[in-house]
C-alpha cells in the first residue's frame, strides 16, 4: 500500500513500491490524461510535476515519491503557470493529434514556473526532451513566450 498526494488529495492504493507513477495514476486512480509513449523517459508524453518540478512518471517508482505533491495535467490550470500556459495553448491552436501534449503542457507550466523569463534557449533545453510526432514544436516554443509575456 502507498498513499500518494494526487491533485491536492490523498490516494491510498494497493500497488508494488516499484510501479511506476504512470501505471497508478492511469490505472489505478482513473487520471488518463497523463499518456504513456516511450515508458523509458525518452518522449516526455508521461511528464507530470513533483512538488511543481517536471518529471517522468514512467520511470518514477511509487517508492520514490513520499510527501511530495504529485500534480497532472488535469489539475496544472489551477497553478499560475499553468492557467497561462494552457491559455496560450488555447491561443495560438498548438494542438494537432493531441497525444504529446499533456507533457508538453506539463513541461512548459514547470519551466515558467521556475523561469518567469526564458530565453529561447531556456525554452528549447526544457522542452527538448519532449517529442512530438506531429511537429508542433514552432507553436510550442511561441505559445511558451506567449504564457510567459503574461506572467
Ligand atoms: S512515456 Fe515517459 S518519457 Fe515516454
Ligand atoms: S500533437 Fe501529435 S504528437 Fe504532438
Amino acid at each position: 500500500m502507498a498513499t500518494l498526494n494526487i491533485n491536492g488529495q490523498s490516494h491510498t492504493i494497493d500497488a508494488p513500491p516499484d510501479m511506476p507513477v504512470l501505471w497508478a495514476l492511469r490505472d489505478i486512480v482513473g487520471l488518463t490524461g497523463t499518456k504513456f509513449g516511450c515508458g523509458i523517459a525518452q518522449c516526455g508524453a508521461c511528464t507530470v510535476h513533483l512538488d511543481g518540478v517536471a518529471v517522468r512518471s514512467c520511470v518514477l517508482p511509487i517508492a520514490a515519491v513520499g510527501d511530495k505533491k504529485i500534480t497532472t495535467i488535469e489539475a496544472v490550470g489551477d497553478t499560475p503557470a499553468g492557467k497561462k500556459v494552457q491559455a496560450a495553448w488555447r491561443h495560438l491552436d498548438v494542438v494537432q493529434c493531441g497525444y504529446c501534449q499533456s507533457g508538453q503542457v506539463m513541461q512548459a507550466a514547470s519551466l515558467l514556473a521556475q523561469n518567469p523569463n526564458p530565453s529561447d534557449a531556456d525554452i528549447d533545453a526544457a522542452m527538448a526532451g519532449n517529442i512530438c510526432r506531429c511537429g508542433t514544436y514552432n507553436r510550442i516554443r511561441a505559445a511558451v513566450k506567449q504564457a510567459a509575456k503574461e506572467a
